[in-house]
């Protein structure tokens, strides 16, 4: 992580505008960004590790705690809500048996709202690790949804239903 960091940080003038890439080498190499994680890379680059902390706390795509394998990230914005948002969330929660910002038992899915994914034209909008999933509605979702847990080798989601039921 040190040689990858210090890589990027040699293609910036100032050490203080590498943080972000360093921030994505230290997520990629650990899965999140824990305070020890943070103080190195400050370290690393020699700034203060406040303005670290900083941008690893403003931005969504940074994890000071840890996800789940598959983080389901829903837009929430204007162009999302007005195009059912709300109501993909709500079928989210149901059949992960989490709330919004919660992890699945098993490690599986974390579920999170974000702010405007920029992409207001495939509206409503999920961004999955790197990909963007748009135009869903509740079919195209558990689709997705049954294409990520068979990918994990793992119940569909239609059965996750039925086993997080109340009795299930
Ligand atoms: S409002 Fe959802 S992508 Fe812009």
């Amino acid at each position: 992580m040190r040689e990858q960091i210090e890589a990027a940080a040699a293609r910036y003038p100032d050490q203080r505008s590498a943080i972000m890439p360093a921030l994505l080498i230290a997520q990629k190499e650990h899965g999140y960004l824990p305070a020890p994680v943070l103080e190195e890379v400050a370290d690393i680059l020699g700034v203060e590790r406040i303005w670290v902390y900083e941008l690893a706390t403003f931005y969504t795509l940074f994890h000071t705690t840890p996800v789940g394998r598959f983080h389901l990230q829903l837009c929430d914005n204007v162009s999302c809500m007005l195009r059912g948002s709300e109501d993909l969330l709500r079928h989210l929660e149901a059949v992960l048996g989490i709330e919004k910002g919660g992890t699945t038992p098993d490690g599986l899915f974390t579920l999170s709202t974000v702010e405007c994914l920029g992409a207001c034209e495939m509206a409503p909008v999920m961004q999955v690790g790197d990909d963007y999933h748009g135009d869903l509605d509740i079919a195209r979702l558990g689709a997705l949804l049954d294409r990520l847990c068979k990918a994990a080798g793992q119940v569909t989601s239609a059965e996750r239903v039925v086993v997080g039921a109340p009795g299930g």
